[in-house]
């Protein structure tokens, strides 16, 4: 792990109010959550009951993506927004397909990086790694994974269910931007991304119940 991550003593999880990587989880019938991940969860089940079918969908998505990636030459991934481990992760996908494949993992859930060590687990000719940061800090996620990642070779950026994390407000345009601009011709950008374009009213519902209070 990059010398920037806080130490496992360090990690502080708040078990008080409802993560999104945490809610992630129990939707994808996980353990790595709490009670208020899941009454949070069951808000949202009852404004929606296909958010558990969207979640497996997404990660289907993103396994897919990810072995199309390899298989089409691409060794080098940038997985921002990783989430809870849940195997296959995209190390193994993509090391499956070519074992030397360089990933760098980066969320800025302290959850995820408690349980960086399964992400970590590489075959001996890839490496991964994990930066604890957050995608608005583009500069030190840049900078911490140029130590594993040579930008003056493709790689593909995986955004996968993050930016509707990230408000307009925060720049979610201009972080993309910011972020390919790293990235030489050859690479990919591997986004999806939460709609309300069918159901409008209950996004905006579960948008709010989301939202942290300000
Ligand atoms: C829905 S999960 C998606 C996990 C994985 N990408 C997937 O699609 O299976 C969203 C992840 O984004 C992370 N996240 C949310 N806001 C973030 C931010 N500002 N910076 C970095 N990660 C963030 C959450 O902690 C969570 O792990």
């Amino acid at each position: 792990m990059t010398g920037q991550n806080p130490a496992p003593d360090e990690i502080v999880i708040d078990t008080g109010n409802p993560h999104p990587a945490r809610m992630y989880d129990w939707f994808l019938g996980g353990k790595d959550n709490y009670p208020v991940d899941e009454e949070m969860g069951r808000q949202l089940l009852a404004l929606d009951p296909r958010v558990p079918v969207m979640a497996k969908v997404n990660r289907a998505f993103m396994h897919r993506a990810t072995r199309w990636l390899a298989m089409n030459g691409v060794r080098q991934f940038l997985d921002i927004g990783t989430g809870i481990p849940t195997e296959p992760n995209l190390h193994q996908i993509a090391q499956q397909v070519a074992p030397e494949s360089r990933v760098v993992y980066c969320d800025n859930d302290p959850i995820v990086l408690a349980h960086a060590a399964a992400l970590l687990r590489s075959t001996p000719e890839g490496v991964t790694e994990y930066v604890q940061a957050d995608v608005r800090d583009p500069d030190t996620i840049v900078e911490q994974a140029g130590k594993v990642l040579d930008f003056s070779k493709p790689v593909a950026l995986s955004l996968v269910a993050l930016l509707h994390f990230v408000s307009d407000e925060d720049g979610a345009y201009e972080l993309v931007d910011r972020l390919l601009a790293e990235v030489p011709s050859g690479s990919y950008l591997m986004l999806s991304h939460a709609t309300a374009d069918f159901t409008p009213k209950k996004s905006e519902e579960a948008g709010s119940c989301t939202r942290p209070a300000v």
